[in-house]
């Protein structure tokens, strides 16, 4: 039983719980084994990107949408508003794709977005800056599955690394996991704070898919060798003390930013969308 689940049950709420991933609630992230072969780049080069505001400098290329035009925006800005689910292909961008199409329909989960994005290379303190948590269950009905990100590298990225924590301040907490091409992880996006620290010269591609748990998908992460750890990379202790400074550097001139706006940020709000 969760924490969660024993609180509402203390208050005498009626409880119903998301339908998780067993496979995910040691570490909130699955990694699987590298999709095989068959990555073109013409598939992700010819496709239709646009500008969207995410951690770094990133364009998409939506491959699903709320209605199925080439569209970005969270399914839940909309009316009716609508949970990360049942995203709607988008013809064009279909067409130009289908490989990785099929990659985010292989688990037979429904799929929510579904894009490719497109990442800039940055600095390990910007990834650190720029870690966030997903917004991937916002509307999403209780007792019905909880939605994680499935990832695949399409770029070969190997001295680029995704880092994960679940404490968004404290380092002991982080993993790093390396981005060669076809490196594939599902991750619970919304419980573990995440960004890409891209180390290459041209930027970075990943395919994400908004994937609902279920049955489809444990089997899915059964049959593709997930396990519950990658190897973590090491890095030099002094980059990562700064990289703290610079965060916490970072995230006050914003607040002041903001502030001088009018806008005070208690809480802190998340970052990003
Ligand atoms: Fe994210």
């Amino acid at each position: 039983m969760t924490r969660r689940h024993e609180a509402r049950l203390a208050l005498g709420k009626d409880v119903m719980e998301y339908v998780t991933s067993s496979a995910l609630d040691e570490t909130g992230y699955v990694v699987l084994d590298d999709a095989a072969d068959g990555l073109e780049p013409a598939e992700w080069q010819e496709l239709e990107y646009l500008r969207w505001r995410s951690s770094g400098i990133t364009r998409f290329a939506p491959l699903t949408s709320y209605r199925g035009d080439v569209d970005c925006n969270g399914f839940w800005n909309y009316t009716p508003p609508r949970t990360d689910k049942d995203g709607v292909w988008i013809p064009e961008q279909v067409a130009k794709a289908p490989g990785l199409v099929r990659r985010a329909q292989e688990p037979g989960a429904n799929v929510g977005r579904c894009r490719v994005i497109e990442l800039q290379p940055n600095e390990y303190a910007d990834a650190v800056y720029n870690l966030h948590q997903d917004d991937n269950n916002r509307l999403n009905p209780e007792g019905t599955g909880w939605v994680v990100r499935g990832y695949v590298n399409l770029t070969d990225d190997a001295d680029s690394l995704m880092i994960l924590r679940s404490d968004r301040f404290d380092p002991a907490t982080e993993v790093r996991l390396p981005l060669r091409a076809g490196t594939r992880m599902i991750i619970d996006t919304q419980r573990l704070w995440h960004a890409v620290w891209h180390r290459g010269e041209a930027p970075r591609h990943g395919l994400i898919a908004s994937w609902t748990s279920g049955p489809e998908l444990d089997a899915y992460i059964a049959a593709n060798g997930g396990r519950p750890r990658g190897e973590s990379v090491t890095i030099d202790g002094a980059l990562v003390e700064e990289a703290q400074i610079e965060m916490h550097r970072r995230i006050e001139e914003r607040r002041r930013a903001f502030e001088a706006q009018g806008i005070t940020m208690e809480p802190t709000p998340s970052l990003y969308e």
